[in-house]
């Protein structure tokens, strides 16, 4: 797998941020806020999922989504999760900062889960599979997987690579934590997130970086953009060769 490790293994992070309790501080309730500005949406894939992407997933209207992670316990454990359909304290608190108020709010979304996909995110490209074909999502989001990568030519090239992804207008939006210990990570500043955007042909809306409460990640990073109506360059042939 390509970039740093992720703090805690899978059971050991989905207890620690997604247990019961909401964690207000931790730039959970600033991102679901910038997510809510995102329009209806029919495709959407969440980038290092991880078992998290219910939680996101509150805040966001989207159709169907395909959740994308190269950790196959952390996926498991969000298909188990999307398949009982029921919400846990940090759902249930973010239904309402995000005022979804129908009954069935959160077991539509579960339902939405159309896919979970094992890849390696920050290889040289997405692996060839039915259900990563370029150009076919109207929105991408990743929560803490680009701050895993190496340095800025990985980031950069990453963040474009996963941007074929999109169609011409398609939406974009995600998070990373600034680590205490940032060895082996990307150093994450705006000019960073401002090259990867240019060359990969998103427009920026928003680009912020806020504070956490969390002693381990003490800042966040979030950003919301739109990729160009034309794209700069189409991806290369062999890059997410289409299967059949
Ligand atoms: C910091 S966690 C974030 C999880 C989740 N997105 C969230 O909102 O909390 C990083 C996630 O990226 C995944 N990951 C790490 N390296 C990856 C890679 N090279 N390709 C795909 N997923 C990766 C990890 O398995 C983990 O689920």
């Amino acid at each position: 797998m390509n970039g740093a490790q992720t703090v805690a293994n899978a059971d050991a992070y989905w207890r620690r941020y997604y247990a019961e309790r909401f964690r207000f501080g931790l730039a959970t309730e600033d991102i679901l806020a910038v997510l809510m500005q995102i329009p209806p949406i029919d495709s959407w894939a969440d980038l290092g999922s991880g078992s998290e992407s219910m939680l996101w997933a509150i805040a966001l209207r989207a159709c169907r989504f395909v959740a994308v992670d190269a950790d196959p316990q952390r996926l498991e454990i969000l298909r188990q999760f999307a398949a009982r359909g029921r919400p846990r304290g940090v759902h249930a608190t973010a239904l309402r900062l995000c005022g979804r108020t129908d009954s069935n709010a959160f077991e539509m979304r579960c339902r939405s889960l159309s896919a979970v996909v094992r890849a390696d995110c920050l290889a040289q490209s997405l692996p060839a599979d039915p259900h990563l074909i370029p150009g076919s999502f109207e929105l991408i989001t990743q929560f803490g997987l680009l701050g895993l990568c190496r340095d800025a030519e990985h980031f950069t090239t990453s963040f474009t690579h996963l941007h074929f992804l999109l169609t011409p207008g398609g939406w974009t939006a995600g998070a990373n934590w600034v680590a205490r210990d940032s060895r082996g990570r990307v150093e994450l500043t705006e000019q960073l997130y401002r090259n990867a955007a240019t060359r990969a042909g998103v427009n920026l809306l928003l680009l912020k970086k806020i504070t956490s409460a969390d002693p381990d990640f003490p800042a966040v990073w979030i950003y919301l953009g739109q990729t160009r109506r034309t794209p700069l360059c189409p991806p290369p042939p062999n890059l997410h060769r289409r299967v059949s």
